[in-house]
């Protein structure tokens, strides 16, 4: 990714008071760029003021919901990038309220494709959608070329349907979008109220001195990502231009470690910690798909990107962050 490829350009963020929409507000400021940032800080979501107090005097914030036409319509003008970021990310939140995920996420992006379509057909729109979108992988690791796409649950499924509707609007309407699958993500900023996100979840637990949960016998294995290289990630297929637009990438390390060792790692990181395995609650072992480790070999070879945060590193970074502002998450 060129340097300079944000330097002077307008970008929009939804979702940007959440987790990752903060810290790419963050990233891409420091790069130069006007940042816009629109979120409608919807309760029990990962919305939180205190995630852009140190960039508040450097970025815009709008207070208005995605799937609000005049909103986002103003939003798009002028704007060279936009990262869509708004959404339900709970799992369990989305089985037990299926028509707000459906809502936020379908209604959500296809008034922003609208809307871009009618008022700036020129930006190039990245779209953050989720890993859970494959579902149970039969082969590993999942590939965005060979492996199915069959998501389990309604968060998965409603993503899949907002990763076809960009790539819908690619084909028939030339709009410049693109979609990510990102793998779990942890670091700085993510809500530390409830048990999803569960790195986060973990490094909670740990740092409270209680035992961390582990479900089954904590040998499922998942492909862990540190929030900087997801911002990087998103960053990549922005600036990539026409090599991305009309595709999927998967975001992740392309390495897969178990729970278990999820687990110890954190111990480790914090100096302190235990650990026991539970069994999984029935609705969760529903929605639970197995073990998820990514090719990452499409996003390498054509957006040159590649991560580079090692475990141990980013959870140091994600602890002694939240040691520092623990206040304004739990
Ligand atoms: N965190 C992960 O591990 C992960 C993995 C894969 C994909 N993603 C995707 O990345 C995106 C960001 O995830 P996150 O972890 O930062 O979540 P988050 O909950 O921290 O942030 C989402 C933000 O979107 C806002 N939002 C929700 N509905 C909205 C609406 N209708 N209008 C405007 N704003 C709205 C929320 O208020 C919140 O601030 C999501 O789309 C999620 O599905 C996240």
């Amino acid at each position: 990714m060129a340097e300079d490829s944000f330097n002077g350009k307008n970008a929009l963020i939804t979702g940007g008071m959440g987790f990752i929409g903060s810290n790419l507000a963050a990233k891409l400021a420091g790069n130069g760029a006007d940042v816009t940032i629109l979120d409608a800080m919807i309760e029990g979501l990962g919305g939180n003021q205190f995630n852009i107090h140190d960039i508040k005097n450097k970025i815009k914030a709008i207070a208005a919901d995605v799937r609000d036409k005049k909103a986002v319509a103003e939003a798009v003008k002028g704007k060279d990038f936009i990262f869509h970021l708004a959404g339900q990310v709970d799992h369990h939140r989305s089985v037990g309220q299926p028509f707000e995920d459906l809502d936020i996420r379908c209604n959500g992006t296809l008034t922003l494709l609208e809307e871009c379509r009618k008022n700036n057909d020129d930006a190039k729109i990245v779209y953050s959608g989720t890993r859970a979108e494959y579902g149970a992988v039969k082969k590993l690791p999942a590939s965005e070329e060979e492996t199915p796409a069959k998501p389990i649950g309604m968060y998965a499924i409603t993503s899949l349907a907002a990763e076809n509707m960009m790539l819908m609007y690619n084909r028939l309407h030339g709009t410049r979008s693109c979609c990510l699958r990102i793998t779990n993500t942890y670091g700085p900023r993510h809500q530390m109220k409830k048990p999803y996100g569960i790195v986060n979840w973990f490094i909670r637990l740990a740092m409270e001195g209680k035992p961390i949960t582990v479900m089954g016998d904590g040998k499922t294995l998942r492909d862990y990502l540190y929030v900087e290289d997801c911002c990087d990630a998103l960053m990549a297929a922005a600036a990539a231009s026409e090599k991305s637009e009309g595709e999927t990438f998967n975001a992740a390390t392309g390495t897969g470690l178990s729970f278990l060792e999820l687990a110890k790692e954190i111990i480790k990181a914090n100096g302190r910690g235990d650990y026991k395995l539970v069994p999984y609650p029935d609705e969760t072992k529903q929605l639970e798909p197995g073990s998820f480790v990514a090719d990452i070999g499409k996003i390498r070879k054509l957006l040159r990107w590649t991560p580079k945060t090692p475990l141990s590193e980013g959870l140091k970074a994600t602890i002694a962050f939240y040691r520092k502002n623990k206040q304004h998450y739990w």
